[in-house]
């Protein structure tokens, strides 16, 4: 293990189970975790929330500007509304540099940090240890999507998951600022075939192999 403090970039495309992997990799090291899709997400939401155009990039981007820790803690940010919302916004330059500051303060804390996101191995923190870019084909993230919106009792057909699967992936690997792409330094990750423990396991081994 690396004496400096370790950051690790978990980067790939909606449900592709990033979050989850991330929230256990930091557990698993000791390491803080920030799930920066959270940011975008909150930012849609006060825009809709105050009437401002999800499509106007200086407004939605003053929005980003002020954005506060406290947002981040906003109950109904994680469900599909947000997540689309967050797509728009987030192709917006303004946005996407309002965020950049508290970002690369959270993963140069002394101890350490895991992000998740899109552009955090291309942008945000290009100097991370190790890069990780976890994916699965569009047909696996949304069934396993469905299941678990159908678990929580929110019956959902598979074909509209799969359509905005796929809608998301197009906007956010399309848009010209920070587009969803690995790193070229980046360690690929395809959890088609992995359950959550066995893609946990793999994750694991590719950092301790980067890092020793
Ligand atoms: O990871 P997520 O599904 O919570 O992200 C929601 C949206 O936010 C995603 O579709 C695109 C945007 N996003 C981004 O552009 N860059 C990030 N680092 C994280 C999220």
């Amino acid at each position: 293990m690396a004496d400096r403090p370790l950051t690790i970039a978990i980067d790939g495309p909606a449900a592709a189970g990033k979050g989850t992997l991330a929230k256990r990799v930091s557990q698993h090291y000791g390491l803080a975790y920030l799930d920066t899709g959270l940011l975008y997400r909150a930012v849609g939401r006060l825009a809709a929330e105050s009437g401002v155009d999800l499509d106007d990039p200086e407004a939605t981007g003053a929005i980003a500007a002020r954005l506060d820790t406290a947002d981040l803690t906003e109950t109904g940010l994680r469900g599909r509304e947000a997540g689309e919302r967050a797509s728009r916004v987030a192709v917006h330059p303004p946005v996407r540099e309002a965020l950049i500051a508290f970002q690369r303060s959270f993963a140069s804390q002394p101890g350490g940090a895991v992000l998740d996101g899109r552009d955090i191995g291309t942008v945000i923190c290009p100097d991370a240890e190790v890069k990780i870019f976890v994916t699965a084909s569009p047909e696996v993230r949304a069934r396993r999507r469905t299941d678990e919106l159908n678990a929580k009792g929110r019956s959902v057909a598979y074909e509209t998951i799969l359509a905005e699967v796929r809608d998301r992936d197009a906007r956010d690997a399309g848009r010209s600022a920070a587009p969803l792409r690995p790193a070229q330094d980046a360690l690929l990750l395809d959890t088609s075939e992995m359950d959550i423990e066995t893609a946990f396991r793999a994750a694991c081994d590719l950092i301790d192999r980067a890092t020793s």
